[in-house]
């Protein structure tokens, strides 16, 4: 049975006691509740494996949209991997963490003229052009600027594979990319590659998020390396780059189907890349993954409080927490199901009873976890953990109801560090511009 809490996770009669080598009632008492915390062997351990799986010959940039912070950016950095970021915002993360601007590659459906700006001054190493606007607008700053700048031509090669409709991308139907079966791909290339500034290194796709095979990837490889040759055939220039994006799954809860390893994926990714290469005579390309969710997804547990506990004879019992949609959107968002223990000291979990966790904020779909498996004495102030946050957690968090955001720590060896300060109730307000006429 998987188990979606870290490899440090420590249980001790059905409890969460200890992640990191640090007691997790403690860090509750230090820094408050709720809590995100990364578990930084888990989180170091997965871009390792993911670097060493691609080898010298691969790339891996890590998909920051998954969660990036100044500390995560660090550790990204010190891993050796590349990160992929989709917004001013992530790119000014990255930089003010010092990471090599020549390492990043600029993502977005629809990148702002000072986005653009923002990436070709620090030298980003690769721009994935999503549209032909984008085309125009970066090919006319580049002249200006007199700089070469590398691209990548992010295109959706109609195969549309993940978890959720939210999250499928690759699809015909898609806001994301350049249509291969509308033929504005091979437009959109034409037109790159006689752009004097433009460093037109390969194509890009991405098809969707929490994929549990590796047929769809495959399957896309063959269509992108057709579109490569066919380039070289029209243009007679060899694109030396195919980036296949994110997407790789992981496993949420203990039933869930188990995704292939990251060696499984790596070298299924690339036999179809050799294969489909030597089938139209192509050089085989850099092969370049942007794993966002298999590598922070596991390495995060989320810890709450339990405030409320609410019986309703005969329909439900919920359990109310310090969180909810505003720390964690996903089960609201996507119908995502989570796993969660008790956490802390407390009696050993004989019984359980299925317990419905429901957020604080003022939405009934604002519910955390459905029918959850927990301890049956399940009482307010007890601890709860919830596993496999790291992704799309804090990164997707808000102030709705105007709560303050999380804090979030990072564990290891027995040792804390805060990597994120907790909102204040004043941090709230700080952006707030009081009448003065009133
Ligand atoms: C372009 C791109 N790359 C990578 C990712 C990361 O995907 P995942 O977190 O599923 O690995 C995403 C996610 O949306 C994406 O849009």
């Amino acid at each position: 049975m998987n188990t979606p809490f870290p490899r440090t996770a420590v249980f001790q009669d059905g409890r969460l006691c200890s992640l990191g080598g640090v007691d997790v009632a403690a860090l509750a008492g230090d820094f408050g509740t709720p809590l995100y915390v990364l578990d930084r062997a888990e989180l170091v351990g997965r871009m390792h494996e993911w670097r060493d799986a691609f080898g010298p010959d691969g790339t891996v940039a890590y998909a920051g949209k998954a969660l990036l912070v100044l500390a995560v950016a660090q550790l990204v950095d010190a891993a050796g991997l590349h990160l992929d970021v989709a917004s001013a915002g992530e790119l000014h993360t990255a930089l003010r963490a010092g990471f090599p601007a020549e390492r990043l590659f600029l993502h977005g459906n629809n990148k702002s003229v000072a986005e653009l700006e923002q990436a070709v001054d620090a030298g980003v190493g690769r721009v994935v052009v999503d549209s032909s606007s984008e085309l125009g607008r970066l090919a006319a700053l580049a002249d200006s600027r007199g700089q070469t700048v590398g691209v990548l031509l992010r295109v959706t090669p109609g195969i549309a594979a993940g978890g959720h409709d939210f999250i499928r991308t690759g699809g015909n139907d898609s806001k994301f990319g350049f249509s291969v079966s509308a033929g504005l791909a091979e437009e959109a290339i034409g037109r790159a590659l006689a752009a004097p500034h433009l460093d037109v290194h390969g194509l890009h796709c991405h098809l969707g998020s929490q994929i549990t095979t590796p047929d769809a990837f495959v399957a896309a490889v063959d269509i992108m390396v057709e579109v490569m040759a066919r380039v070289r055939d029209r243009h007679g220039v060899v694109l030396d780059e195919l980036n296949v994006g994110g997407g790789l799954a992981i496993v949420y809860e203990p039933a869930d189907e188990a995704p292939v390893s990251v060696e499984e994926h790596a070298r299924v990714l690339r036999a179809a890349l050799a294969a489909a290469c030597t089938g139209c005579d192509l050089p085989v390309p850099r092969l370049v993954v942007e794993p966002g969710r298999a590598i922070a997804g596991p390495a995060g547990v989320t810890l709450y409080t339990v405030g409320t506990v609410k019986d309703i004879p005969g329909v439900r019992t919920y359990a109310a927490v310090d969180g909810g949609l505003s720390d964690n959107l996903r089960p609201a968002l996507y119908g995502a199901r989570y796993t969660f223990a008790p956490a802390g000291p407390g009696a050993p979990v004989h019984r359980q009873r299925p317990v419905t966790v429901a957020g604080k904020h003022c939405e009934s779909g604002d519910v955390l976890g459905r029918d959850v498996a927990l301890p049956a004495g399940l009482a307010e102030g007890d601890l709860l953990a919830v596993a496999a946050t790291g992704a799309y957690g804090q990164a997707m968090a808000s102030n709705y109801n105007r709560l303050p955001r999380p804090a979030m720590v990072l564990v290891g060896d027995g040792e804390v560090r805060l990597i994120l300060r907790r909102e204040t109730l004043d941090d709230v307000l700080s952006h707030d511009v009081a009448l003065d006429d009133l």
